[in-house]
């Protein structure tokens, strides 16, 4: 008989000044004690010290510390240790401190926060993290704050963002046609802290919940959103990804019309993302693998795998967990090749947006038929193909 040996603890690092905080954290998480193993630190100083000899999963900060403050400890740990995801909770009347820990949090949650949504928050930042085998891979993900979209998008943002009359609908649109600027908007958005608890996947609403005021003060003070002078990948421009992302959403939201629409918009929206993960984070690498699927047809997922241990849907659903974003569309993500791999709850979502890639202009993809019955969706084939042949 073979005993399995348990999966290792994993590490999660508390850090606040104030010991009573730190003692109300360890009676709420009691119960994960057998799965997580939890240290607690009364500074920023401590946590550092604490890092430096050994290495933690997670670490959960609090803002206002005296001596070293939450922003500086997270900017700290992103460049020592960029695979270790970042939590912080913050009271309200601290914006220009948040502003300072944007490009180094992963997820921010507002004071006082209960048991059920600490642990759903570590969980969500320890899910994706676990199929990623290849470290290299793990500090790109942990260290990306944001990602790059096409210099004409970033142009026209910056333009509604500053004009004083635009009007709330007119930035949603332009958010909502680029993966980018969408995946970091729904990021804080979810977050407890802007978001105030409501969890969403239409980004119309996420840009509404933000605000034009909101969104312009972190858009241009912390710069959450980003632009690329040159294009780092030739071979399959940013702008291109784009449209394809925008392609594939829009006809997902149609096929699941009535449904869960919004989560099949954001979902084939950005289905995509973890190609730009890749390439950005190892352009030269990304680029041989680019050439070698055109040149030799070879499935692009077999040689992602080969080269980082996992594929472009598996990295960008990381980082979407990463970032706190709902279930549902993590699972597109996740499997958008393979819809029939997806939880039952998915299954009809990860088909969705399977079929509209297939369908859609720029389709990177057949329709991968076995695994559309895998979930048991093959009856809503004939019906998806027909809306897709009369949105065309
Ligand atoms: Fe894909
Ligand atoms: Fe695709």
């Amino acid at each position: 008989m073979t005993i399995a040996t348990p999966a290792p603890k994993k590490r999660i690092l508390f850090v606040d000044d104030e010991p009573a905080i730190l003692a109300g954290l360890q009676n709420l998480l009691y119960k994960d004690r057998r799965r997580w193993e939890m240290t607690f630190a009364l500074s920023g100083e401590i946590a550092l010290e604490k890092l430096s000899t050994q290495a933690f999963d997670v670490v959960v900060s609090d803002m206002r510390m005296p001596g070293m403050d939450g922003a500086t400890l997270l900017n700290r740990i992103k460049e020592a240790s960029p695979s270790t995801a970042r939590i912080m909770l913050s009271g309200h009347a601290e914006r220009e401190a948040i502003v300072r820990a944007l490009p180094a949090l992963h997820q921010l949650l507002a004071k006082p926060c209960d048991a059920a949504t600490l642990r759903a928050t570590i969980e969500r930042s320890l899910e994706g993290e676990a199929t990623m085998h290849d470290a290299r891979v793990r500090a790109v993900i942990g260290k990306i704050d944001k990602l790059p979209s096409p210099p004409q998008v970033f142009e026209r943002l910056s333009a509604v963002m500053s004009s004083t009359d635009s009007t709330i609908e007119e930035i949603a649109a332009v958010v909502a046609n680029d993966p980018s600027l969408s995946a970091k908007v729904l990021q804080l958005v979810n977050s407890a802290y802007f978001g105030s608890g409501q969890r969403t996947s239409s980004i119309a609403d996420a840009v509404t919940l933000l605000g034009t005021e909101q969104l312009r003060y972190i858009g241009v003070t912390a710069s959450v959103f980003s632009s690329l002078t040159e294009d780092p990948f030739p071979e399959l421009p940013l702008h291109e990804l784009q449209k394809h992302a925008v392609c594939t959403g829009t006809l997902a939201r149609r096929l699941m019309a009535g449904g869960l629409a919004q989560e099949a918009f954001a979902g084939g929206l950005l289905h995509d993302v973890g190609r730009v993960v890749l390439a950005v984070g190892f352009p030269a690498e990304y680029r041989e693998i680019i050439r070698s699927m055109t040149t030799t047809e070879a499935d692009l997922g077999a040689l992602e795998l080969a080269a980082f241990g996992a594929t472009h849907a598996e990295v960008g659903a990381c980082l979407l967990g990463l970032w706190g974003l709902p279930a549902a569309i993590l699972d597109v993500v996740r499997y958008h090749d393979r819809p029939g791999d997806a939880p039952e709850a998915s299954w009809a979502l990860a088909s969705a947006v399977h079929v509209a890639e297939a369908l859609s202009e720029g389709s990177c993809g057949l329709i991968d038929l076995a695994s559309v019955d895998k979930a048991r969706c093959t009856h809503l084939l004939e019906g998806w193909r027909q809306l897709a042949a009369g949105s065309r």
